[in-house]
């Protein structure tokens, strides 16, 4: 059975949207277009997918697909549905991330979490699901050659896996409560997050048929802009609010986990995101185009929420 609704959930207003609305109102389009078309008689569990990726959120994944493709001289058009495939797999992440044995948390992009709204079972189907999925929209994509399309999902598994982000929150759930070492406490947010913004790059150089040069450029970019995105997370998990973030401010004290914020004071934290948000820029800085997609990063780095 093919679900009859087409209606975006309300996303709420951020600076990417006011920035890039031609890429947000694409990427959406392009979420809820493949949604749509998911056949099923399990109706509960689209209705669940489409909740949890249609309600909002910063589209922050898809959007570095499609302005370093920009950068790179590729079409949207070439990469939209491959920048989608990532944002499947990240809010199928969120979904797990907030479940009781993980995180725990019931608000997520402003509203109550899946497993809050439906169940837990529904919840870990729906995650599986938006997995699933992702790989079946990458595997289909026309608009890349058959070689792009394998070093795509090739790269992607690599990110998402137990050596990228199920190994990351593997480990960042042990580290509960315990003391790290900053470079163990880096080591899990590359696997838990920097390897899937990392792949979001490296989707656009595959499309583009970068340049080793150009290549390691990129990868350098993408490893600092992880790293400053999760320790960004990190810092505003203590300093902003629920009501801006759309999730529950504290949950990482809650849970006692070690962050960039309780490792180091968060003035050296801060000063720490500085230094990779400087080392981020001078990576790109001798591509020509480069002007939208450091806006992009300058957002990802200092942003309220
Ligand atoms: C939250 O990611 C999870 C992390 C990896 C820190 P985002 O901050 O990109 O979440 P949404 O997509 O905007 O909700
Ligand atoms: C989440 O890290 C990383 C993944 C979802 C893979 P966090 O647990 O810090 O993300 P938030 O703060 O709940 O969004
Ligand atoms: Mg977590
Ligand atoms: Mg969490
Ligand atoms: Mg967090």
């Amino acid at each position: 059975m093919k679900m009859q609704t087409s209606t975006i959930l309300q996303a709420p207003m951020n600076e990417c949207y006011e920035r890039f609305p031609k890429y947000i109102e694409q990427i959406n389009r392009a979420l809820t277009s493949h949604l749509d078309n998911i056949e099923t008689p399990a109706t509960q569990l689209v209705e669940a997918m489409r909740y949890s990726v249609l309600s909002g959120g910063k589209r922050i994944r898809p959007l570095l697909v499609l302005l370093t493709g920009e950068m790179l001289g590729v079409e949207s058009s070439t990469l939209l549905r491959s920048a989608c495939a990532i944002e499947f797999i990240h809010c199928y992440s969120l979904i797990h991330d907030d479940l009781p044995a993980m995180d725990d948390d019931d608000l997520r992009r402003g509203l109550p979490t899946c497993h809050i709204k439906f169940d837990e079972a529904t919840a870990i189907l729906a995650g599986d699901a938006l997995q699933t999925e992702a790989f079946e929209m990458l595997a289909q994509e026309t608009h890349i050659n058959g070689e792009q399309r394998l070093k795509m999902i090739s790269s992607l598994t690599r990110a998402i896996g137990c050596s990228g982000m199920a190994g990351g929150q593997m480990l960042d759930l042990i580290a509960a409560g315990k003391q790290l070492s900053q470079s163990d406490l880096e080591q899990i947010h590359k696997l838990k997050t920097s390897h899937l913004l990392g792949v979001s790059i490296e989707f656009a150089s595959i499309a583009a048929n970068c340049e080793n040069k150009e290549k390691i450029a990129l990868m350098n970019f993408a490893q600092c802009i992880g790293l400053g995105f999760q320790i960004k997370d990190d810092l505003l998990d203590v300093e902003s609010t629920s009501e801006q973030l759309g999730k529950p401010q504290g949950s990482d004290a809650a849970l006692a986990k070690p962050t960039f914020a309780t490792i180091m004071s968060v003035a050296d934290a801060k000063k720490c995101l500085d230094q990779i948000h400087q080392q981020a820029i001078s990576h790109i800085k001798n591509f020509s185009n480069n002007e939208r997609l450091l806006q992009l990063t300058q957002y990802l780095l200092t942003r309220n929420f």
